[in-house]
């Protein structure tokens, strides 16, 4: 199985094909306790608009569209075959207008400013090709008050120390982005501890109000 997984590394960047289709199978079954807990950590309300991007085979877009009753959930990933294994296994949120999956790039987001109260990933941020600007356009979209959070189970780290700085590289690439009051959460799992770095928009006019005063 170990070699298996080792084929098909690229293909958790950007799965394709019938192997991508049996890697989404895989992450679909694999990746639901760190999923589970970032969606704990987002506090999903009722009313929430929450955009998670690479979807992957969109196990936690349907956890998350059971508990957003009055808002809407909506994903993006750059493959086609997740967003068709997405589309399936939400088939009827998407029917009803809760769920809306777009194939596209994390760092071209479809939709206005100020849109989402919310926004995710889990083990995706790494695959950007510049974190900083796909953070900044996740901003974008987020309205005054809204957060992000971006969840990494790094299963290749040998030691707790390095999920821990890759955990502090996350919570840099926040700062970096213009989010604040970041706080990083750990929980420890199999086999290894997964880390979510969580950031806020604060209200721009209040941003600019302490920047003129400092
Ligand atoms: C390792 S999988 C994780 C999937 C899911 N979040 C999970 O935890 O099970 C990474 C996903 O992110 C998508 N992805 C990677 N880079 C992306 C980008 N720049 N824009 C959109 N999707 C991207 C991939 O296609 C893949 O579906």
């Amino acid at each position: 199985m170990k070699g298996l997984i080792a084929l098909a590394v690229p293909q958790f960047r950007r799965p394709s094909g019938m192997l991508g289709r049996l890697v989404g199978r895989y992450m679909a079954r694999k990746n639901q306790q760190r999923n589970t807990w970032t969606i704990e950590l987002l506090d999903v309300q009722p009313i929430d608009r929450i955009l998670e991007l690479g979807l992957g085979p969109g196990w936690a877009i349907e956890r998350i569209s059971q508990l957003v009753t009055s808002g809407f959930v909506a994903g993006i990933d750059h493959s086609d075959v997740m967003v068709r294994q997405a589309s399936q296994r939400n088939a009827a949120a998407v029917r009803e207008g809760r769920v809306r999956l777009h194939q596209g790039s994390a760092d071209e987001i479809p939709y206005p400013d100020k849109t989402f109260d919310k926004a995710f990933a889990v083990n995706v941020h790494m695959f950007w090709h510049d974190p900083i600007a796909t953070l900044e356009e996740i901003r974008r979209v987020l309205k005054p008050g809204g957060s992000v959070s971006i969840a990494l189970q790094p299963k290749w780290a040998k030691t707790e120390d390095e999920v821990r700085s890759r955990g502090n590289r996350i919570v840099q690439l926040l700062e970096k982005a213009e989010f604040e009051n970041i706080e990083l959460r750990s929980k420890s799992m199999q086999p290894v501890t997964c880390v979510c770095a969580i950031g806020h928009k604060i209200n721009s006019s209040y941003s600019q109000i302490r920047a003129n005063n400092s």
